[in-house]
């Protein structure tokens, strides 16, 4: 059964926020790969990308996913690149209802333009950079269940959102497993 709720989507798309809200409201733990992949590193994701590069970075939040996808009952708070290994979407998929909290970049960069944490987004034109990596990642953030729109949305508006796509889901595969 799949138990578990998995944000995905963009940086700045409000996935943390609404995991934590969720986690709170739901007294489900709530898991975050790149938390999982800085805890083992005991360094912070922008110290690896500059030291050890994104490659690198990428083999540790895969591990993360391997391990968190075996979860049950979780929140799972993805990075916003996890989708482009498609090994992370079939995992997190065998226990989880994706849920792509989708935002535009110009939304993006209004919620991220303060904050220095994002290693990708260092760059002269974030926006620009913002587009481009939407564009490469569109067709895989929609391999999602659900698409939640976030652009004109609370990040308490987005929680119920995805609530009120979940519940329903959940229920059905309670009473489907419990017919067979
Ligand atoms: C990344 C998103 C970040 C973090 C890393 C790379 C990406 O997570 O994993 O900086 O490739 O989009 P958030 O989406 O939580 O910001």
């Amino acid at each position: 059964m799949k138990t578990n709720i998995v944000l995905i989507g963009f940086m700045g798309a409000g996935k943390s926020l609404v995991a934590n809200i969720l986690s709170h409201k739901y007294k489900m733990r709530c898991l975050s790969t790149d938390e999982t992949v800085e805890k083992k590193a005991g360094r912070k994701v922008s110290e690896i990308f500059q030291k050890d590069g994104e490659a690198r970075f990428r083999q540790m939040e895969k591990a993360a996913v391997k391990e968190i996808s075996e979860s049950q009952n979780v929140i799972v708070d993805c990075g916003g690149g996890i989708v482009l290994d498609p090994d992370n979407v079939k995992a997190l998929k065998k226990k989880g209802i994706l849920f792509y909290l989708q935002a535009s970049p110009e939304v993006v960069l209004k919620r991220l333009k303060d904050h220095k944490n994002r290693p990708l987004l260092q760059v002269d034109n974030p926006l620009e950079r913002i587009k481009e990596l939407m564009k490469e990642r569109k067709k895989l953030y929609e391999q999602a269940d659900f698409t939640i729109f976030t652009d004109q949305q609370t990040i308490e508006q987005t929680a119920l959102a995805v609530v009120a796509l979940w519940k329903p889901k959940a229920a059905n595969q309670k009473s489907d497993s419990s017919t067979k």
